[in-house]
């Protein structure tokens, strides 16, 4: 037989995992098979970084091009993250922070701390289980997730599942009554909060995705959805999508809270104009986003986009952000700058891909540890005393 050196060390690698599974931890034993092929031990990535570079490694190369890759030049993406990276913050010393405390309240509910996990779809193409996976990694963090409408597990099935509070994320479909069966449904099904997604009248120009040939897989919560058969990614004849709504606009959002009682957050606000039409819209909320540079390229930093935002918006309705935040040093900008909570999206999904339930888990818990280690090292011992002192100027 023709063994090459390359089956041997893997071999060589696989016999390793199975002596540790088999002496070692039961945690070690839940790891995903891929993460076993790429001889990954889950327990020694100790940051979200590492999770990243690991997924890289355990993913198929058409979903780690789609889940990582933006728009265009992907100049937003590095912006979004090198921003965070500019900002200082200011050191304070002799307090006591014996106790801190990282409670904050959302929409009338108790949060036990301010990270949340925004809506990311397909999550199957990352794990089997996908958000049936996330939603139990999340549950065990103890942490808020948002659903995306085109998840590949139904929104009822992840509620069954369900053990922290969930919010759904809607794209608008061009069928209203389709999607006013979708949202009775997410209210039927439990969901705490609708998020509409308002910064996608078109998909952004995706080039790593489309080198890489990836097409989107089922998504069961648009089953039954009629007249969406055309292409659902832009082509070089067209920009639309026959499953996202271009003509959407503010009429539509006064429509969408006259027929449910959920609370309706905007995603994917950026210009500081469209902050006070969401206050005078009655929206419950503003997610200061720009689809983790998905879509529009070379717009601002979220984090440069959010004072602004803030100024109008303010303390008139809770404000929240998302892109690029990969440190808990991160969040706790975000707060200082006036978030009142923020989310993440490719960092909970490169745990998912490298250790399903518990990968989720553990992006979160890592992210909280480092925002309590940064909150104690600022002498900020709540969330309310979090505020712009916090940045060096
Ligand atoms: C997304 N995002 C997204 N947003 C949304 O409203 N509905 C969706 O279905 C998706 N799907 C999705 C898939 C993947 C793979 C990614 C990476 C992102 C955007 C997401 O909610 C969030 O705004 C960004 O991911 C935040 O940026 P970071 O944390 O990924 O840098």
């Amino acid at each position: 037989m023709d063994i090459s050196r390359r089956d041997l060390i893997r071999s060589a690698g696989l016999l390793a995992s199975a002596a540790v599974i088999g002496s070692t931890t039961a945690a070690r034993a839940q790891t995903t098979p891929a993460a076993i092929a790429a001889n990954i031990n889950p327990l020694d990535l100790l940051d979200l970084t590492d999770f990243e570079r690991a997924a890289k490694t355990v993913m198929q190369p058409m979903t780690w091009e789609y889940v990582s890759g933006a728009a265009a030049d992907e100049i937003t993406l590095r912006w979004n993250h090198e921003a965070y990276e500019k900002i200082r913050l200011m050191p304070r010393a002799l307090v006591d922070v014996s106790q801190l405390d990282t409670r904050i309240t959302l929409l009338g509910r108790e949060l036990a701390f301010p990270i949340l996990l925004a809506p990311t779809a397909y999550q199957k193409i990352s794990h089997p289980d996908g958000e049936l996976a996330t939603v139990k990694g999340a549950g065990d963090a103890n942490a808020t997730m948002v659903l995306s409408s085109f998840s590949t597990v139904t929104l009822e099935e992840v509620a069954a599942a369900a053990q922290t509070p969930l919010w759904f994320q809607l794209y608008v479909q061009p069928d209203r009554e389709f999607t006013r069966e979708l949202v009775h449904r997410a209210e039927t099904a439990g969901y705490q909060a609708l998020v509409v997604t308002v910064d996608t009248p078109v998909l952004g120009p995706r080039y790593r995705e489309l080198r890489a040939k990836f097409s989107p897989p089922e998504r069961p919560n648009l089953r039954g959805l009629k007249g969406a058969t055309g292409a659902q990614r832009p082509t070089e004849q067209s920009i639309f999508s026959a499953v996202l709504d271009p003509k959407l606009t503010w009429k539509d959002i006064e429509w969408l809270r006259s027929i449910t009682k959920l609370p309706v957050l905007l995603k994917g606000i950026i210009n500081p104009d469209d902050a006070t039409r969401a206050v005078e819209s009655g929206a419950a909320g503003i997610l200061v986003s720009n689809h983790g540079a998905r879509n529009l390229d070379t717009g601002p930093a979220t984090i440069e986009a959010l004072p602004r935002v803030i100024e109008k918006a303010g303390g008139k309705l809770p404000v929240l952000v998302d892109g690029g935040i990969r440190r808990g040093t991160d969040v706790l900008k975000a707060l200082a700058l006036g978030a009142n909570a923020v989310l993440i999206g490719r960092p909970y999904v490169y745990g998912l891909a490298v250790d399903g339930a518990r990968g989720v888990t553990r992006t979160v818990n890592i992210l909280r540890r480092e925002l309590e280690a940064a909150m104690a090292l600022c002498g900020r011992t709540s969330i309310a005393s979090i505020d712009r002192t916090v940045i060096w100027k």
